[in-house]
């Protein structure tokens, strides 16, 4: 694993609540985000409490982290609880939905954040590198999905609380299509998570479940450390993004509220990608 292990982000800039008003936009809706005690996960926690939604902070490592947002949303008004469990074991997972049902009664919306990587030239990868990154960011958001579906079908539209009988959205990767030398199996995780949710929408569709990956580009977390961390390196990645600038969490944390909220009710099945142009090959912007 590089410097991406969970919970390396305790010296990054606290993660502040935006600025623009709230605007209520989740009121009564129940949600669960993998992976939230760091990075774009923790973002996109205070985020959804800040429109009104009922948080479940999942986490696997880092307990007082987890704990850390779970305060910071009932400080302001808010309610979550911290739920541990390894997204990639099926049992713990089980055990998730079961003591969130149990606590907020249902749930609306699922984002399926919990991701890693574990970088090798593709000749020195590992099989447990391989599993590992496939378990976690694929075979993870596959059962966190089959969970959430299991009870947006059972419980239906509640027509108070949402158009919708419930939401699905993956944090995927700019990598779901960007093919990634030196991260084969982190690629070929967000590219599997890219027909999942697209086959996955289109099964669920009629039984008004919307299913919808964001695709972020470079965002300033402890995965990519060393991609921002100094000037050279920032620089580095100035040319892999037309927009000239890092992606914050808060720019993926917005784009999930939205596309949860039923001002993004005709939305299914897409990938939308928040990348600052990344996947806008600006490697041709001269050349070709
Ligand atoms: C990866 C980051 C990387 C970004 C753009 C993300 O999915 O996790 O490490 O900086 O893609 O390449």
């Amino acid at each position: 694993m590089n410097s991406t292990q969970p919970g390396t982000d305790s010296e990054l800039p606290h993660v502040v609540m935006p600025e623009c008003p709230p605007r209520n936009l989740l009121h009564g809706q129940k949600a669960l985000v993998t992976g939230a005690n760091s990075g774009i996960g923790l973002s996109v926690a205070l985020h959804l409490a800040r429109e009104g939604a009922d948080v479940v902070v999942n986490y696997v490592y880092d307990e007082p982290k987890a704990q850390e947002v779970v305060a910071q949303i009932k400080q302001h008004g808010g309610h979550a609880i911290a739920i541990k469990a390894d997204v990639s074991n099926e049992d713990e997972v089980k055990a998730m939905f079961a003591q969130m049902i149990d606590t907020f009664g249902t749930i609306d919306i699922l984002v399926n954040n919990a991701g890693l990587q574990s970088d090798a030239a593709f000749e020195d990868m590992t099989l447990q590198q391989w599993n590992k990154v496939i378990g976690v960011n694929l075979t993870g958001q596959f059962l966190c999905a089959r969970e959430a579906i299991r009870e947006f079908r059972r419980r239906g539209v509640v027509k108070d609380i949402s158009c919708a009988a419930g939401k699905i959205i993956s944090i995927s990767s700019v990598h779901e299509v960007i093919p990634w030398a030196g991260h084969v199996n982190y690629a070929a995780s967000k590219g599997g998570v890219m027909l999942m949710n697209k086959s996955l929408a289109q099964e669920v569709a009629p039984f008004r479940i919307r299913v919808n990956s964001v695709c972020p580009g470079a965002i300033r977390t402890p995965i990519n450390r060393s991609a921002w961390e100094t000037p050279e390196a920032y620089n580095d990645l100035m040319r892999l993004i037309p927009y000239n600038r890092i992606g914050e969490p808060i720019d993926i944390s917005r784009t999930v509220v939205w596309l949860a909220s039923d001002d993004a009710d005709y939305i299914n099945g897409i990938s939308l990608f928040v990348d600052g142009g990344m996947t806008l090959y600006p490697g041709f912007t001269e050349g070709g």
